[in-house]
């Protein structure tokens, strides 16, 4: 059996991601517009769209503090459980996909959605503008 990603209409199956440890994020560059990055933070997967909404930065390339993935170009940071932006240059959120764990392997939902972290309302993709 093939270890490349399985995918459905809205949801790929990326594999057993049960060797990623809790502080430790991978990319997956093939998925998404700009690709996906998986995060795991205190044992649950997050996964977000890999591209800093500032400049165009692959946030796969930086560091994760706690809950926040630090983009390596300028320093924003972004809470990777909702894609929450945490600081300038940034100023926008990134979008994330949600993500499930299963005996199987790990799926994750190819739409990206945008969560309002104020009253955790998700507003959709199509709703963000730049
Ligand atoms: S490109 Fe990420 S903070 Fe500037």
């Amino acid at each position: 059996m093939s270890n490349a990603p399985q995918a459905d209409s809205d949801s790929v199956n990326i594999g057993d991601l049960s060797d990623l440890r809790d502080g430790q994020l991978r990319s997956f560059a093939e998925l998404g517009a700009h690709g996906i990055v998986v995060c795991r933070v205190d044992g649950q997967l997050h996964a977000l769209v890999d591209n800093c909404s500032h400049a165009d930065t692959p946030l796969s390339s930086g560091r994760l503090r706690g809950p926040v993935l630090v983009c390596p170009l300028h320093g924003s940071g972004f809470d990777v459980r909702d894609g929450s932006v945490q600081g300038p240059p940034a100023f926008e959120d990134v979008a994330i996909h949600a993500i499930t764990e299963t005996v199987d392997g790990a799926v994750v939902d190819l739409t990206p959605r945008m969560v309002d972290a104020d009253d955790g309302v998700d507003i959709g993709a199509r709703l963000r503008t730049r």
